[in-house]
């Protein structure tokens, strides 16, 4: 197989000094210095790139350096591979600490900017990332905007982004008041709301195998589409997590941000450019057409799960409510599913089933678009109803690819029928593992492309959309919770909702 890599030239990113909020915390050790690290042992961070962490804890830059250290040894992917780019990148590792709620705390800081960007060259430009509890976001803007840290025209010299980390808000009322706070300080191309599908290379495949193919796109519409089914499946549990998901629940944790995202990018019309307002409004406009579930439907479109004890990989786990910091009647769901229809020329009459959870049968996450069957029966040993659908699979974890389900004649006197696959997969074309999300979202924030982050106005209709069930299941008790066995593909309640279209779930 012949392969021609065809690249977009990327333009360099500019120099900039990232401030951390939250630099103690688990994002900056599993995700963020790990991604750091990896760019710059590709040479890919900017000259003069800085670090510069910020925290309740004292720490000296020594103390945080060796952290940080300790935290890309455990979470980049093969270690500490070379210590001489290690040591060059510790040098510009450099820590503040504060109490997020202390005026003297951010004076402090802005001081240390300036005399720091008077010493490096870093041309006065920062990105500030909040990587903190969400409920402290809007307060950190109010104080950096009252120091004279970030805000519109403060400075003559550089620019100031802000990376915000999910989730943003809990319902449509939170997520508009914190817009409210965040654009009383930044304009909407300083702010960079994050999510991390956006950067997985899979993801962003979406939009290439779409439209830069010509072939798909004519059958990629109700005519041929039966229903699209979105998944994202985890092993894992809350972990070390039950005090964040107490209050969110995997309708807040995944569905609002990153399965709406992958909606998107499935049924979005071609934007008119391959940049960020153009594709923002088309993914805009696929939510606006996704039809409300009202509270009277909420039981036929939507399905909630808590799991019980269960075997993970021949390992038994706990049942949810036994987490820690999980209360013992919790009602929290970690398991939902949903239906939805997208109102559109396209899309009228096509359902799109969506479902994720925590502690299912296996780490899954597709998208796998089902074509119509065949109008008639053709070959009398396999009736028509007996033929495997069409599947298109654009498979974004694990072995990232995509896969065309089709049937094949078996050889031999009559006329049977097999399903077969043609397969590509990433590590077999390109011979490596795509690029962790974080670097390619670090970089893009870097070169000021927000085309791989969320608008203001998305996030609030992705609410507007969740706002009635999650109502709903707040003010219903759950029936029979836990009501799915860890390592189960989740609730029987999820079966019977796709059951009644006489449809299954895909079980990858
Ligand atoms: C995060 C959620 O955003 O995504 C986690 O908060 C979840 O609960 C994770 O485990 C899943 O991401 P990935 O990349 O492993 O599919």
């Amino acid at each position: 197989m012949t392969l021609e890599v065809q690249s977009s030239p990327k333009t360099n990113a500019e120099p900039c000094a990232m401030i951390i909020f939250g630099a103690s915390g688990d994002l900056t050790r599993r995700k963020l210095m790990p991604a750091l690290y990896s760019l710059a042992l590709q040479r890919r961070l900017p000259d003069g790139f800085c670090v510069i962490g910020s925290a309740r804890s004292r720490m000296t830059d020594e103390m945080f350096r060796e952290r940080m250290r300790a935290a890309a040894s455990e979470f980049s992917p093969g270690g500490l591979r070379d210590e001489r780019v290690w040591e060059d990148f510790a040098r510009r590792l450099y820590y503040v600490s504060g109490a997020y709620e202390d005026p003297e705390a951010y004076q402090q800081l802005s001081e240390f900017m300036a005399k720091f960007e008077r010493e490096h060259g870093t041309r006065g430009n920062r990105i500030f990332y909040l990587s903190t509890p969400p409920d402290l976001y809007g307060p950190i803007i109010r104080q950096m905007a009252a120091a004279g840290l970030a805000g519109r025209a403060n400075r003559s010299e550089g620019w100031t982004r802000i990376v915000i980390e999910k989730p943003f808000g809990s319902d449509l009322e939170t997520a508009k008041k914190l817009n409210r706070e965040v654009h009383e300080v930044f304009d909407e191309n300083q702010v960079y709301r994050i999510d991390h599908y956006l950067g997985k290379e899979t993801v962003q495949n979406i939009l290439v195998f779409r439209f830069g193919n010509a072939i798909f796109e004519p059958i990629w519409n109700r005519r041929y589409v039966d229903h699209v089914q979105v998944v994202a499946a985890e092993t894992v549990g809350v972990e070390n997590r039950g005090g964040y998901y107490e209050k969110a629940g995997v309708l807040r944790d995944m569905f609002q941000n990153h399965l709406f995202q992958l909606l998107c990018l499935t049924a979005m019309e071609a934007p008119v450019a391959f940049a960020a307002d153009a594709v923002h409004q088309e993914k805009l406009k696929v939510l606006q057409a996704v039809c409300p579930i009202s509270p009277e439907g909420v039981n036929d479109f939507a399905v909630r799960g808590q799991y019980g004890e269960g075997m993970i990989g021949g390992r038994q786990v706990k049942a949810y409510r036994q987490e820690p910091d999980a209360r013992p009647d919790s009602r929290t769901e970690t398991y939902a599913a949903l239906k939805l229809f997208i109102d559109s020329w396209r899309w009228q009459g096509v359902p799109f089933y969506l479902r994720s959870g925590k502690r299912l049968a296996k780490k899954v996450t597709e998208v796998a678009i089902q074509f119509k069957q065949p109008p008639l029966l053709l070959f009398k040993a396999c009736p028509v109803d007996k033929l495997g659908p069409n599947v298109l699979v654009l498979r974004i974890h694990p072995e990232e690819g995509i896969s065309l389900r089709f049937e094949v004649k078996v050889p031999g006197d009559e006329v049977c029928v097999s399903s077969m696959s043609l397969d590509f997969s990433y590590q077999e074309a390109f011979g490596s593992d795509p690029a962790d999300a974080y670097e390619t979202l670090l970089i893009d924030c870097m070169r000021g492309d927000a085309t791989l982050f969320t608008r203001h106005d998305w996030i609030e209709l992705s609410w507007r959309i969740l706002d009635p069930v999650l109502k709903y299941w707040a003010e219903k008790e759950p029936q029979g919770f836990p009501n799915y066995p860890a390592g189960s593909w989740g609730p029987p309640e999820a079966d019977a909702m796709i059951g009644r279209d006489g449809l299954q779930w895909r079980r990858p």
